[in-house]
């Protein structure tokens, strides 16, 4: 079965790299790595590197090729203020980055609130850069409670956001029980979350800024299971943890999408 709506929209490859690696040499070595195996080919993909804050400014001033677009972990939703060991938008976006990933699951097991997210969310998207909103369960039930607990996430996140607002919005479903596990749901369950995401956004803001929000799978994503997701449901992307720590694998995710654009 072939996916039915990537071939004309760009598929986002995001690599979160969570607290890794340990030192900003070994940052640039995966960077200039992942560079390296893009650039000599015609993308149909956007590839987005979210590193961790200290290492943002140092791959900025790396020559990216025109292919590797850079995003972070987190913000603050104040521009600036006291705020101890906080980053706000204003500095990054300073530096180049487009991509603001939001709630992820790692971050609301860490205490965020949904008041925080959904102050996140509203700072980044005025602030006209994208955010990428995690939602997802902590497990799957037989009855299908999951859908309520996605269903309320989405509301929290975006009760300060209007219409417009989504047309800065990724949402990326990350069902927590898959991130890091090497477990999935299969392309038909992403697909139904999917389309249930895709019905929630409509219900609250209508049809035309919901059509507008990319969707995007993150949970054990890899060179192996990518094709499947593609063929079996029409996400826009991936959000890639683990497998966007070796050069080798996050390239594999990329290669996989390619060759579903192309094909
Ligand atoms: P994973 O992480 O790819 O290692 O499962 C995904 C994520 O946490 O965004």
């Amino acid at each position: 079965m072939k996916g039915i709506a990537s071939k004309n929209r760009p598929l986002f490859i995001v690599g979160n790299w969570k607290m890794n690696p340990r030192t900003v040499k070994m940052a640039e070595k995966l960077f200039i790595d992942i560079r390296e195996g893009v650039s000599r080919k015609q993308l149909h993909s956007k590839i987005v590197i979210a590193p961790p804050y200290p290492f943002l400014a140092p791959l900025t001033e790396l020559p990216s090729g025109g292919r590797i677009e850079y995003g972070v972990q987190n913000i603050h939703y104040e521009k600036t203020g006291a705020f101890t060991g906080e980053v706000s938008l204003p500095m990054v976006q300073s530096l180049n980055a487009k991509y603001v990933i939001v709630g992820h699951s790692e971050r609301r097991a860490a205490g965020e609130s949904d008041e925080d997210i959904s102050k996140k969310v509203a700072a980044v998207t005025a602030g006209r850069i994208f955010a990428i909103l995690c939602i997802g369960e902590e497990k799957r039930d037989k009855v299908g409670n999951y859908f309520g607990v996605v269903e309320e996430q989405i509301k929290v996140a975006l009760q300060d956001c209007k219409a417009e607002d989504l047309n800065r919005l990724i949402v990326a479903y990350e069902p927590v029980w898959a991130i890091g596990s090497g477990q999935t749901p299969t392309a038909a369950d992403i697909e139904e979350m999917r389309l249930f995401i895709q019905k929630v956004l409509t219900d609250k803001f209508g049809r035309k800024a919901a059509d507008k929000v990319l969707v995007l799978y993150g949970g054990s994503v890899n060179g192996r299971n990518t094709t499947d997701f593609l063929d079996g449901s029409s996400v826009n992307g991936f959000l890639v943890g683990g497998a966007s720590l070796r050069a080798r694998d996050f390239l594999a995710i990329i290669e996989a999408a390619e060759n579903y654009a192309k094909s």
